[in-house]
């Protein structure tokens, strides 16, 4: 729950950049929630797809994200799982056909109204590290802290290659690539909240540098904008 000084951490950037295993690391140093907005965008599309509800639906997709429950909580073994309407589907919503169909889903404002409200209730009860594409123009534009991650969409499509064959999935580095250029151009040129970094963000280019050397850059950001330097 919040502490007496509010914390709000905003992290934008393209698929890829690194976002969430950073977000998570400094919500752990901090001991603050690490809100995963980009694993709600994923529930729906998740949710769309076992329901045969067409990405181009916009008001059945908005009615979906207004009635689903998403909770994003911490196991004790210290994983984030994505819960929606009581069913674990933190597995599922990686799997490519969600990564591929998501930015069709996210495109909508109907669904992003509902999504950002949740979103802004989860800022006002706890202290927050949160990730996405909007958070630090439109769900969290007084965050104390912005930060817009970005890398070449080469070391982008490096990095989910090596993780996506952790996890067994066998998509090409090719394909992998073409899939994070395609989102990438939706992300950025869609009407509602595209991506792009906030006015007062900091733009750090995370291409050839290592986890550690991102958290430490972002911690010390944190700490001159709590001080007001
Ligand atoms: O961070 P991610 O790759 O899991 O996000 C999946 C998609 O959701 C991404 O392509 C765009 C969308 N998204 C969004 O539009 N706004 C957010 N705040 C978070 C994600």
């Amino acid at each position: 729950m919040k502490g007496l000084i509010t914390i709000r951490i905003a992290i934008d950037g393209p698929a890829g950049a690194g976002k969430s295993t950073i977000a998570k690391m400094i919500a752990e140093k901090l001991n603050i929630l690490y809100i995963d907005t980009g694993a709600m965008y994923r529930a729906i599309t998740y949710l769309a797809l076992q329901n045969d509800i067409a990405c181009t639906d916009e008001k059945a997709l908005s009615k979906l994200a207004q009635e689903s429950e998403i909770m994003l909580i911490r196991s004790c073994e210290g994983k984030q799982l994505v819960v929606c309407n009581d069913v674990d589907i933190t597995e599922e919503i990686r799997d490519p056909e969600i990564s591929n169909n998501v930015s069709l889903v996210a495109r909508h404002e109907g669904v992003r109204k509902e999504l950002v409200k949740k979103q802004q209730n989860l800022a006002r009860q706890h202290d927050v590290i949160m990730d996405g594409r909007d958070i630090g123009t439109v769900v969290l534009p007084d965050a104390e802290c912005k930060i817009y991650l970005t890398a070449s969409l080469e070391e982008r499509a490096s990095r989910r290659y090596k993780e996506i064959r952790t996890k067994g999935y066998r998509e090409s580095y090719e394909d992998i690539k073409k899939d994070l250029e395609e989102r990438d151009f939706l992300d950025k040129n869609r009407d509602v909240a595209p991506l792009r970094p906030a006015l007062d963000a900091v733009v750090l280019d995370t291409t050839n540098l290592s986890q550690e050397q991102v958290v430490s850059a972002i911690l010390k950001i944190y700490q001159q904008k709590k001080r007001g330097i």
